[in-house]
């Protein structure tokens, strides 16, 4: 099995008006190749933070985060950037397109960044955008998309290059409920079929029946890890 992240007594401590607050709070997990994790929680659980040091965007005040074995605080600014180019892909709330860019030209960004926009790469973004559904949108600009379209060409975004860590805050917001589970399908599909690993926040626990595992934080401390599968479909059905 190999350990695709793996995150030590991470904590992340805000500044507020009346004091401090830990938005994540001594969190601990790993996630090896192949496996695609839900992170769950109410509202203000410390999700996003965590995605956020998880994307190597924000440094935690305490812990570790180690992708593929290298530690992110011991790397330099350059080689962070390096890494978080070639080995972590990412999809936040707001899905930052490039506005000029047509559906296909802002997958194949990723392939320009790390210098392989060859043939393959076109192909497989063409492949990729055609599993999302977007097949017949590879040349609309993001303004002739709707908000479901754009969000699903920000998650081909996050994949194409294949990175080892692919981090997903809130996929399916402005999806309707059956592209929903189609697009959670195929990103279950396509982390599983590449051996990557995969972390999905959803407060849709609908979403959860395509995960292999289910960690539930509150108050910014991971509260439950649910590993059986029966356990994590009852989840998904809201029982
Ligand atoms: N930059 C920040 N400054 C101060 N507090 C923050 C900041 N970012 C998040 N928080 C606080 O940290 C907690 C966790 O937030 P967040 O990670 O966005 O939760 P979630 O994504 O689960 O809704 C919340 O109480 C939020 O108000
Ligand atoms: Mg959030």
């Amino acid at each position: 099995m190999t350990v695709a992240l793996e995150v030590r007594n991470v904590i992340k401590t805000f500044k507020t008006d009346t004091g401090s607050i830990n938005a994540v709070d001594d969190v601990s997990f790993q996630v090896p190749a192949g496996e695609f994790v839900a992170l769950v929680g109410p509202s203000g659980s410390g999700k996003t933070t965590m995605l956020s040091i998880l994307a190597a965007l924000l440094s935690p005040t305490a812990g570790q985060v180690l992708v593929d074995g290298q530690d992110l605080a011991k790397m330099d600014e350059k080689d962070r950037v390096a890494l978080r180019r070639n080995k972590i892909g990412f999809t936040f709330q707001a899905n930052n397109l490039i506005p000029y860019l047509t559906a296909q030209e802002n997958v194949e960004f990723m392939l320009q960044l790390n210098r392989k926009r060859d043939k393959v790469g076109r192909l497989r973004s063409q492949e990729l955008l055609s599993r999302l559904g977007l097949g017949e949108r590879l040349h609309n600009l993001p303004s002739q998309m709707s908000g479901g379209q754009q969000q699903r060409v920000a998650i081909a975004r996050a994949l194409i290059h294949n990175p080892t860590l692919v981090l997903a805050d809130e996929p399916t917001a402005s999806l309707d409920t059956e592209r929903a589970f189609q697009v959670v399908k195929t990103f279950a599909a396509l982390i599983h079929e590449n051996q990557r690993a995969g972390i999905m926040v959803t407060h849709d626990l609908r979403m959860c029946q395509y995960v292999d595992r289910v960690l539930q934080m509150r108050d910014g401390k991971l509260v439950k890890i649910y590993t059986d599968q029966a356990e994590i479909l009852g989840l998904a059905r809201g029982e």
